[in-house]
């Protein structure tokens, strides 16, 4: 069957309660790109400003003179808006609930006990000597102090850069010179699945390469997580529980710009090292409020739980700043789906009476493989809406999340966005749009999706092609930190005038998006990205390695998985122990989330007579597809391609 045939109308009780009805999107869609001064004008409202804007849309999507404003002249305060601001009618509704990695060991804060550490946070930040503007990289396990940096660096206008916590020091350390940063928050460990991460001793590490590259960290801030023993610089670390001691329990906010930067988060691309996506305080704040507000059908007694982690922009925009500028409560998982057992996603659920869960595609096949025994033994009936991010989902665990796991109660909003849109751009509305497994359905509103040929023509109709954006929308991201050329290069000139997104596109006769996957050299692993260039850059780091060319190949719980093509150096013959030599490479040079699954040795890499890898041939053989390879007459040396596929079957 066509897997667009299948379609799951809104389940009946949502018809009447939920916040947008079906007859109302279409006519405020349409309004929205009419008239985006007007729209966007009204939605800024939802946010308290201490000076409102007057002016609300100025972009220019030209390359050559690329700009975008939103709110411009607005003045406001984030931190203001996802706790101040809701103190008198919510001060004590619970703003987080943090889950640790044991199921023994949670805890709660209220809206005025929020306020109370955000403010003893900053005020730790202020007596460290971060100011205004400063970027703060913060390297951080899951735990509540993770938000409370956030917000008490947006309090105080800081700028934060999240770096997650499975990069490796190396890592860490182009991140923190790419920015400028001086100040890095970390712990002494993290704690995941039982598991510790050096998160301290990873630091320091990423200090030293700082340092060499004549960019000295000043300060480091530690949280005691688990108080494993760690290495301390009298002079740089200090200690959070002992600074907290001698500071204010109140904190003045920073009046912000609306374009004033909120916050840095690298993300990979199809070339070079990754790129520092900015994201601005006015727009940013409107699009992840309401997308949530929306896109979860947000009621004022629901209890929320994304469980991504802040080290990604879901993190971001779907754990702190979305939720707690709407006055939700969110919860905060330190652990792992699968720790102690299978059930926990779901055990958590009942022990919070979580309503809205929003999770990633390859948790869900990883527990589907579980069977559903780990799921029937607990009671999820507080289940309202379930999500899902970070990559296509398969129509199978599509059903399976839906049926086992929502007991055919619960919409599923398929959710596609990325790092750069600063949240939700296509994606059903609980109440509003029927479902099709698989596809994320109808964009959001002030969003303008096409679909575009290679040549950049427009395409009608069903058909399929590469995904672009027409049109700002508040969300977006405001530059590439440090390099605006980039950004335009980037995002603004493969398809002159229009954002291009990276991705590949379907739509049907519905009108509904079917994401297909990047377009670009960027692979999507357990819903992260990664660009291959990063991947071949660390392989070619090591003396073993002459070349190198990574690609994507399907993988049943990953998603795609890394296939790395390698050739060694003249005279020497590469075996077992430099296969895993070069793997502990990778992860020593990226992190645990770059490990290559398979590293392919070989003779020659398939190259066109002006020396181009040709990747379709290495991604088709990866992937065992050896019938439609394609015209490889204009490689240099076609016998290459028999030598990688022989060595393909042998493993
Ligand atoms: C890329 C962005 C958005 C936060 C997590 C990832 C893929 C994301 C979906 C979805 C199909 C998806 C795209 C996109 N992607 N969500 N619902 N369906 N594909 O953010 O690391 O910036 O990656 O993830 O390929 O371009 P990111």
């Amino acid at each position: 069957m066509n897997e667009s045939a299948k379609t799951y109308s809104v389940p009946s009780e949502f018809l009447e309660a939920s916040n947008i009805r079906a007859e109302q999107y279409a006519s405020m869609y349409a309004a929205s790109l009419a008239d985006p001064e007007a729209f966007w004008g009204e939605m800024g409202c939802r946010l308290d400003w201490i000076t409102p804007y007057t002016k609300v849309k100025n972009v220019s999507w030209d390359k050559n003179d690329l700009s975008v404003k939103w709110y411009e002249d607005g003045v406001l305060n984030v931190s203001v808006n996802c706790i101040d601001r809701h103190l008198d009618a919510r001060g004590d509704k619970t703003a987080i609930i943090w889950e640790g990695d044991e199921p023994s060991d949670s805890h709660s804060y209220s809206y005025r006990e929020l306020h109370r550490e955000v403010c003893r946070f900053a005020n730790v930040l202020k007596a460290i000597g971060v100011k205004k503007g400063d970027r703060v990289t913060l390297y951080m396990p899951m735990i509540a102090e993770a938000a409370f940096a956030m917000l008490a660096c947006a309090r105080i206008g800081a700028v934060h850069s999240i770096v997650f916590g499975g990069f490796s020091p190396e890592a860490l350390a182009g991140r923190i010179v790419d920015c400028d940063s001086t100040v890095v928050i970390t712990a002494d460990e993290g704690l995941r699945g039982a598991k510790t991460i050096p998160l301290k001793a990873n630091c320091d590490a990423a200090c030293d390469i700082a340092a060499n590259a004549g960019k000295p960290v000043a300060k480091v801030l530690c949280i005691k997580r688990t108080g494993g023993d760690v290495a301390w610089d009298t002079g740089r670390d200090v200690w959070y529980h002992e600074a907290v001691t001698s500071v204010s329990d109140d904190c003045p906010a920073e009046p912000m710009n609306a374009e004033d930067p909120l916050f840095i988060l690298y993300t990979s691309g199809s070339t070079g090292k990754p790129k520092g996506v900015l994201h601005t305080t006015g727009g940013y704040l409107v699009w992840a409020s309401m997308t949530h507000e929306y896109v979860f059908d947000l009621k004022e007694e629901d209890v929320y739980w994304c469980s991504a982690d802040v080290g990604w922009v879901t993190g971001h925009t779907y754990i702190v700043y979305g939720p707690l500028a709407n006055g939700a409560t969110t919860v905060m998982f330190e652990g792992i789906p699968t720790y102690p057992d299978a059930s926990r996603f779901w055990r958590v659920c009942d022990k919070h009476k979580v309503s809205l869960f929003y999770t990633a595609p390859t948790a869900i096949r990883a527990l589907m493989r579980e069977g559903d025994g780990p799921v029937n033994a607990t009671d999820r009936s507080t289940l309202r809406v379930l999500g899902t991010v970070g990559e296509p989902i398969n129509p199978e665990a599509w059903e399976w999340y839906f049926n086992v796991v929502g007991g055919g109660r619960c919409p599923i909003v398929d959710t596609w966005w990325q790092t750069e849109t600063g949240g939700a751009m296509i994606v059903p509305l609980p109440g509003t749009t029927p479902m099709k497994p698989g596809s994320a359905t109808l964009p959001f509103f002030g969003v303008e999706p096409a679909l575009v040929d290679a040549e950049g023509n427009e395409l009608s109709g069903a058909t399929e092609g590469n995904l672009i954006i027409k049109q700002s929308w508040p969300g977006q991201m405001r530059t590439v930190y440090g390099d605006h050329k980039r950004f335009a290069d980037t995002y603004f000139s493969a398809y002159p005038g229009y954002y291009f997104t990276g991705d590949g596109c379907r739509r049907d006769e519905d009108g509904f998006y079917w994401i297909t996957g990047r377009v670009d050299d960027v692979i999507n692993v357990s819903g992260h990205r990664m660009g291959t260039a990063e991947v071949e850059s660390a392989l070619g780091s090591h003396a073993a390695v002459a070349e190198s060319a990574v690609v994507g190949f399907p993988h049943d719980i990953k998603g795609q998985g890394i296939y790395a093509y390698v050739t060694c150096v003249a005279g020497l013959e590469p075996d077992e122990a430099l296969r895993k030599t070069l793997i502990q490479h990778v992860r020593k040079e990226i992190g645990p989330i770059a490990t290559p699954d398979n590293i392919q040795f070989a003779s020659g890499l398939p190259k066109t007579r002006s020396g181009k890898i040709m990747r379709r041939i290495l991604r088709k053989i990866a992937e065992n597809n050896f019938d439609n390879l394609g015209d490889t007459s204009t490689l240099a040396d076609p016998t290459v391609v028999g030598d990688l596929i022989e060595n393909r079957l042998n493993r």
